[in-house]
Order: C-alpha cells, then structure tokens, then sequence
C-alpha cells in the first residue's frame, strides 16, 4: 500500500527526485508499481538495491519486521533513509538501527511519522506554543479507522496505530511519557482487541488519552484536542457531519490515511527530499523518536495484557539526536 503511495508521489507529484528502482520479495508487486513509474528499474532484493549506483537515497515501506536489515544497509553505505513507522518490530532493533547510525557521527534515518507535517497538527501546535490556552493538562488523541487489516492482532492496535499518537502527543507537548495504562472495554465484533483507552503521564504531569476504534466503519476520522490551564484547542476539522455512522450517508469524513494525511505526505517527503539534496542526512522524526514510540508501544502492550500501569523507561540520548 504506502510503497505505492510513496513510489507515485515521488515520481510524479514531488520536486527534484525520482524513482529510480524498486524491489519486493513478491516480485510482480514490484513490477506492477514500476510498470506506473517512469525510470524505475526493478531488483531483485533490498541489498541490491541499496548497492545500487544510480540511487542516492533509500524508501523503506517493507513491514516492521523488514526494517531493520535494510535500514542498517543503507546506513552503513552512507545513504539517507526514510523508513516508514514503526522503526522497527522491537525495542531491540531500534537499538541497533540507532547504533548504526551513531556510528557513522550523523543523522541518516528519518521516521515516517507524518502527522509532524500535517497542516492541522502544525496549526495546533502553533496554538500551544503562543501560549494560547496556557500549559497543556489534558490531550485527548482519538484515533478511528474504517476497518483495521484483517491480519491485525490486538497488539498491533498499539503498535501499528497509537504509535502514531505517542509520536505525535511527545511532538505536540515536548515532552517523554512516564506511565502507561491501557483498558480494553466491550468488545466491537472483531477478533482485535477493539476499542482500546490508553491513559499515559508525560514527565511534567500532563494526562495524554489516547482512543482506538479500528472498525467503525464510517471513515477514518482523527481527533486531537488539549485542554489548557485557561482553554481548549483542538484539530481543526473543516466541514465535517456531526454524526458519523456506518449507517448514514457519509457527510465528508475520509476514508483512509491516504486521503486524510495527504498533504502531510507530500511535505513529509518533499522535506526529506530538499533535506537529502542540501546533504543533511535527516532532518525530520529520527531513529531516537522511533525508538522511544516503540518503548511506548511494548510498555503499552504489557499494560494491556497485565491490567497495570507499567512505567515507560528510556535509555539516555544519543548525542546525535540531542
Ligand atoms: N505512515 C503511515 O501513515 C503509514 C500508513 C500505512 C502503512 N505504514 C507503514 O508502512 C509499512 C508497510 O505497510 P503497508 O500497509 O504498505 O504494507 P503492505 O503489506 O501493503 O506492503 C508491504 C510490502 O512489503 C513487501 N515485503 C514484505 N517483506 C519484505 C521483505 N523482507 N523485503 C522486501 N519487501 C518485503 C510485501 O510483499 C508488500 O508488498 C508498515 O511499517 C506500516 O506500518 C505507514
């Protein structure tokens, strides 16, 4: 899905770069999308392509367990990486990712966390840091698809969906989570665990809540508001229905993450892109935000299986992502 997403809009919507091969273990996906792409060559395997000459810069959109062998390929060729999120499929392999890099001295890697680079977000976080509403207390970050993948499990709901809302509540209040307790209520008619309430303490005392709700049918619909010391402010949600139902005429609320966040994947990867071509490396969402939101996650699920609150506990920075 988003490889495909990714491959188009950097061939033919984004500015000063291209697509100059592709690769999949299932080869056919890989002609298909360069069969839309034209000057894209396919390989056989993410190590040749990574190799290759003719690239400059490498597009993970393997799934998270497909990460880490390629992400530390390309970093140890000295190519910048834009690798889709999660980082990778566990606190330890994002350990290793960030290894790598560190190593070379030097940003490499960023993060597919494009909720960073959505206009909404950017506004809201405008808000907080005008001081608008005072100190943030409260963020509630209500996170609500269509249908999750049939293959998701109820792990994957906090790893593969709420990471979104780690990243983006760390990005919106500057601050580490400390805390994370999460209660799964009544069950919706689905094998995933569905919906889930996840409560989780920044360092400073703030309450992040944050809802998922991945098959409600309706639409994929995304919410984000902060109660402050003297106001609210929330994500602006231009004319949308009242009521969203599975059952009533859909009134404007998206239907995926393609539509909802397209314009954040557009100046996601064209600041990627101008980032890579002025010779920074990386600038945007690094391997240490990656990592911190897969620590989020694994304490998130423990805290879903045992019932508990379970404490959030990070290494100390690397002095490349300070
Ligand atoms: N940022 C976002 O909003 C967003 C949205 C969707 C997906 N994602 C992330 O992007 C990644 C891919 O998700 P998707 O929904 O596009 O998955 P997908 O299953 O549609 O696509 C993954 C592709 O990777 C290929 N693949 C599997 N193992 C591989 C390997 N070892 N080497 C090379 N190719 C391999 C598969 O054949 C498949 O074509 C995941 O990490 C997911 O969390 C991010």
């Amino acid at each position: 899905m988003i490889g495909c997403e990714h491959g188009r809009r950097i061939a033919h919507v984004l500015s000063d770069a291209d697509v100059v091969a592709v690769t999949d273990a299932y080869p056919d996906a890989a002609k298909q999308l360069a069969a839309e792409l034209p000057n894209a060559a396919v390989r056989a395997t993410g190590e040749e392509l990574i190799a290759d000459e003719t690239v400059d810069a490498v597009v993970i959109t393997s799934p998270a367990s497909a990460h880490e062998e390629y992400a530390i390929a390309a970093i140890e060729s000295g190519k910048p990486v834009f690798c889709e999120k999660p980082l990778a499929s566990g606190e330890r392999a994002c350990r290793t990712i960030m290894a790598a890099e560190v190593a070379t001295g030097r940003r490499l890697l960023q993060v597919g966390f494009m909720r960073r680079y959505d206009p909404a977000y950017r506004a809201l976080k405008q808000t907080l840091d005008d001081g608008a509403i005072g100190r943030p207390l409260i963020y509630h970050s209500t996170h609500r698809t269509t249908a999750a993948p049939q293959t998701w499990s109820g792990d994957m709901a906090i790893i593969d969906a709420a990471v979104h809302d780690f990243d983006i509540s760390r990005w919106l209040l500057g601050e580490e989570f400390t805390t994370i307790q999460v209660r799964a209520g009544k069950q919706n008619s689905h094998e995933l665990r569905d919906p889930l309430v996840l409560i989780l303490d920044t360092t400073s005392g703030v309450v992040v809540v944050v809802e998922t709700s991945l098959n409600l049918g309706y639409g994929y619909d995304i919410r984000g508001e902060v109660v402050g010391e003297f106001g609210t402010a929330a994500l602006a949600d231009p004319g949308r229905a009242l009521v969203r139902s599975a059952r009533v005429r859909d009134l404007g609320t998206p239907r995926g993450w393609q539509e909802r966040f397209a314009d954040a994947y557009d100046i996601e990867l064209q600041a990627w892109i101008d980032a890579v071509r002025a010779g920074e490396g990386a600038t945007g969402p690094s391997a240490w935000d990656g990592y911190v939101a897969q620590v989020v996650s694994e304490a998130g699920i423990t805290a879903l299986h045992s019932g508990e609150p379970v404490a959030v506990e990070l290494i100390e920075a690397p002095g490349i992502y300070e």
